[in-house]
């Protein structure tokens, strides 16, 4: 039996952020406008420090500007309100992202509510949640748009075609689901309390898993030649005390069903910092249109 094409993220990303570099440089001769993006990180949870510095790293590389905001862990809720109103009066700011998750004194909402829509590249102001829901010019989010670009890239066009969503979040869930419907896929959402999940995902000719459960999403439970989208990135024990980073899919049992699916790591994670830039470039050039 053949297995499944992997889906290289990492190789479409370098290809994604070679294009936003072109358009950038272009941006600065016509325009003299220099994209920024804004970072604020509160506390010091590691993995949440690894991606600020990745995402900053990426935006120099492209050539925009990069800021990044570090608050201890304490910052009240006042002070990160009054920097985002900065923020987003700050014309040298295009995009603001504030890094999830934030401090459970911290209402994560009313910070989302906070950020002015036109600099939201994360796409979770309630403005670009309802513009994407209901067809107008939102920022779509990062996740989620990436792991489209890698299906479309994959399959061609969409439309008629079975889509099983794996979780409902409103990071990638919810917006995996509208982008799909808007490729004019049949989108099932599924979540921890669906009925016979096997036999839900069994039925779809595209699986997003973004659960956040390690190997969740067994073998047996895909359509032979199916496309395997696997957003979850688990770090887990191995048994030599190291610990390495799996997806929400059995890897090793999917590709044997599958037509193609995406590896953890170097599959839709490097897509996100990719959709982000691309999302402050299209921040800026919105702004100064
Ligand atoms: N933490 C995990 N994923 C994300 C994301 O897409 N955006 C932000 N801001 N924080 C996150």
């Amino acid at each position: 039996m053949t297995e499944a094409t992997i889906i290289d993220g990492n190789r479409f990303s370098v290809g994604l952020r070679e294009r936003i570099t072109t358009e950038v440089h272009a941006l600065r001769e016509s325009r003299r406008l220099t994209p920024g993006l804004a970072v604020v990180l509160v506390g010091e949870d590691p993995a949440s420090q690894v991606y600020v510095r990745t995402k900053h790293k990426r935006t120099v590389e492209v050539g925009m500007e990069s800021f990044v905001h570090t608050l201890p862990v304490d910052t009240p809720e006042h002070e990160l309100l009054t920097l985002i109103a900065g923020l987003n009066s700050d014309p040298a700011v295009h995009g603001i992202l504030v890094q999830l998750p934030l401090p459970r004194h911290i209402d994560t909402q009313k910070v989302i509510e906070a950020i002015d829509p036109a600099k939201d590249v994360d796409g979770f102001h309630p403005v670009n949640v309802g513009r994407l829901a209901s067809g107008g010019e939102a920022l779509v989010p990062c996740t989620p748009f990436g792991s489209l670009l890698l299906l479309k890239d994959q399959l061609g066009d969409l439309s008629g075609l079975d889509a099983v969503v794996v979780g409902r979040s409103n990071i990638v869930g919810k917006p995996m689901a509208q982008l799909l419907i808007r490729e004019s896929c049949t989108v099932t959402v599924a979540h921890s309390r669906t009925r016979d999940l096997p036999d839900v995902v069994r039925r779809a000719d595209i699986v997003v898993a973004a659960v956040g459960k390690p190997g969740m999403v067994r073998g047996d439970w895909l359509k032979p030649g199916c496309t395997v989208i696997d957003v979850g990135i688990n770090r887990i024990a191995n048994p030599d005390g190291t610990s390495r980073l799996v997806g929400d899919v059995a890897f090793d049992e999917a590709v044997k069903v599958a037509g193609a699916i995406t590896p953890v790591p170097g599959g839709v994670g490097p897509m996100t910092i990719a959709c982000l830039l691309r999302n402050t470039l299209v921040a800026c050039a919105r702004q100064h249109r």
